[in-house]
């Protein structure tokens, strides 16, 4: 296990350059299976969740290689019909093998995926999406069993949860559909770049798709799909926690390769805070004067609303921010995690879930702090950036699930952080 340490208060004034989008690589990699010859991925960022999947997807019998941020897959050999437990619980996104496996294989085991530390996170509407193209679906020893006698069906459905629209059963049910025989229309279907992403890669295959970037998608199944070579959109979660790096130290970053037009709801919001956002022909540039922020309402939403993604980072910048801002989050109305290790650091947050609702603070002081999950990592940094004195983050190996070398980016760019061994294991 490593640690990071932080000496916070030191402004940040550099370059740093975003990487591949963990979220759409992720559904793009299962994807590759659907293929009759093998796919290559360019900007694959080298992130534990993605390691994870390659462990997943080579348990099924494929083969696959990620060097130097070029994945190669091959799937000559999917015959493995299961995927295993012990593989499935260390990332939720391990079920996004299950439309793949349908589609071509006509069965998929896979264990329902545990608990989260953001909140319950339900995979009902995956399932739901399977059984209205035909497929019976059964659970048994934490397995859950899905099988079609002959081929998946097309039908029209629609896919709206209690809290919306989801991205994961959208992409599920999409790789299950692509091959089914007939025609599939999905009413509700999320709108996230990374279903675009996604929508875009199986188009490029060989899929007949309609809709992209709607809420109502129209598969016309085809009989196969072919390798391809694919470039990953870049991170637009990565880029707006670097946003808010610049923001939160008072300093400047000139961000290279940012997503900029799936960030609307993000740079609008950090605008109105009072971030200077610049866009310029191949770079963007961020950088703020704390005496002109104000504190702002946010709520989360599905896309194009402001990112559930972005909640925690954006309320560590406002935890310094004076004055009174509400954050509302209504994807995981428990995702505040962040908040008890925030108020380690001296914020003042009070949390009545799903609302949390911040009075900023003249300063923060650093402190030894845990992090739970991957945004509230995120969270945790920002807020030691800007912390006086030393900061102590343990149990890092959640950024390293969505942030690639983010201390080697930020060190270099003038943070004072470090990545070192912590002698005791949480
Ligand atoms: C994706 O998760 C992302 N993960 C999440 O990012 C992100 O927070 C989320 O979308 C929302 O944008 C990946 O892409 C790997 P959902 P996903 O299905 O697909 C409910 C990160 O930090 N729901 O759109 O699992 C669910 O509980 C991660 O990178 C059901 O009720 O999210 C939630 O309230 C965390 N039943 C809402 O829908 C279901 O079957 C949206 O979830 C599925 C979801």
């Amino acid at each position: 296990m490593f640690k990071f340490i932080l000496e916070g208060g030191h402004r940040l004034d550099g370059t740093i350059a975003i990487s591949g989008s963990k979220n759409a690589t992720l559904p793009l990699m299962a994807a590759a299976l659907l293929a009759d010859s093998p796919t290559i991925l360019r900007n694959v960022p080298e992130l534990r969740d993605i390691r994870t999947m390659i462990s997943v997807i080579e348990s099924l019998g494929v083969k696959i290689e990620l060097n130097d941020g070029i994945m190669k897959i091959d799937p000559a050999e999917f015959y493995n019909t299961e995927a295993p437990y012990d593989m499935v619980r260390k990332m939720r996104a391990s079920v996004y093998v299950m439309g793949p496996m349908l589609a071509k294989l006509g069965k998929a085991t896979v264990s329902l995926p545990g608990g989260c530390a953001i909140g319950p996170r339900p995979i009902d509407l995956h399932l739901k999406g399977f059984e209205n193209l035909g497929a019976t679906v059964s659970l048994s020893q934490g397995n859950i069993i899905a099988s079609v006698d002959d081929k998946l069906k097309g039908k029209t459905f629609d896919l709206a949860g209690t809290s919306g629209s989801s991205v994961g059963a959208t992409c599920n049910t999409l790789m299950a559909a692509v091959l089914a025989e007939g025609t599939t229309v999905i009413t509700s279907a999320a709108t996230e770049p990374d279903v675009s992403e996604l929508v875009n890669f199986l188009i490029k295959m060989g899929a007949n798709i309609e809709g992209i970037g709607t809420t109502t998608l129209t598969i016309h199944g085809v009989n196969s799909l072919e390798g391809i070579v694919h470039t990953v959109v870049t991170d637009r979660i990565e880029a707006g926690t670097f946003m808010i790096a610049a923001g939160i130290t008072h300093g400047y970053l000139k961000l290279l390769n940012v997503p900029f037009e799936h960030m609307e709801s993000t740079i609008s919001k950090l605008r109105e805070i009072g971030l200077v956002i610049k866009k310029e022909s191949d770079y963007i540039e961020v950088y703020g004067d704390a005496n002109t922020f104000s504190p702002v309402m946010t709520t989360t939403a599905v896309f194009p609303g402001f990112p559930t993604d972005m909640q925690a980072q954006l309320t560590a910048l406002l935890s310094t921010v004076k004055g009174t801002s509400i954050v509302r989050e209504t994807i995981y109305p428990d995702r505040f995690m962040h908040v008890p290790e925030l108020l380690r650091l001296g914020a003042n947050i009070n949390v009545m879930s799903p609302t949390a609702t911040i009075q900023g603070v003249d300063h923060l002081c650093g402190a030894p702090i845990m992090a739970s999950d991957l945004r509230a990592s995120a969270a945790l940094v920002l807020a030691g950036l800007a912390a006086e004195g030393t900061t102590t983050i343990r149990r890092i190996y959640h950024i390293d699930r969505g942030y690639e070398s983010i201390e080697t980016k930020l060190k270099n760019a003038g943070a004072v952080i470090s990545r070192v061994q912590d002698e005791h294991s949480f």
